[in-house]
């Protein structure tokens, strides 16, 4: 498994990554213009396929995780945690104050990575999430404080 901090020759293999991870992948072009974008960074890991990706974007003192999965393959090794880490620590060295995302009321195990993580939750966003035949889900906004240094 290898990290390593994403460039735009990096787009096929990160939507190849969230293919997997994801029922409504982004594409390549998604992930190019995304990494275009001021204040935006991107990791991939990659095993023998890529494995897992993450995007964040940083802007007026805060970090925002735009996405971040894991092929089903290569859960439970430590991969989301490492991007997320990541993630960490560069909007730290960017100067953010705080990290903030938004997940899946019932996303069991990504809530269980981001509270590992030290995040809390923040805030509710009532049928964020369009589930298509399965109605809307709710998410939860969390956050992180960067300000306080790493653990
Ligand atoms: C959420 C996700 C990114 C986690 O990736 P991962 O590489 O499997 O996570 P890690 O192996 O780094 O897990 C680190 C810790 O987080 C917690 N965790 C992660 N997945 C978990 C799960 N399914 N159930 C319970 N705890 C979980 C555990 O504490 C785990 O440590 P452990 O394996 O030693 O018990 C991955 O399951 C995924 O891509 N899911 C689908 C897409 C998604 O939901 N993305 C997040 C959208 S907000």
């Amino acid at each position: 498994m290898k990290l390593t901090a994403a460039i735009a020759a990096d787009a096929p293999d990160m939507a190849s990554a969230h293919a997997q991870a994801f029922d409504t992948p982004w594409d390549e072009t998604d992930f190019e213009d995304l990494l275009e974008g001021i204040g935006v960074f991107g990791f991939l890991v990659r095993a023998e396929d890529p494995a897992g990706v993450l995007i964040c974007r940083t802007m007026a003192g805060e970090a925002e995780i735009l996405t971040v999965g894991v092929a089903p393959w290569a859960r439970r090794q430590g991969i989301g945690q490492a991007l997320m880490t990541a993630a960490i620590g560069v909007a730290r060295e960017a100067g953010a104050q705080a990290m903030f995302l938004e997940v899946d009321v019932a996303n069991d195990g990504a809530l269980a990575l981001y509270e590992r993580l030290g995040f809390a939750r923040a805030g509710l966003r009532r049928a964020y999430y369009d589930r298509g035949a399965n109605g809307r889900a709710d998410a939860l906004v969390m956050r992180l404080d960067l300000t306080s240094g790493p653990d």
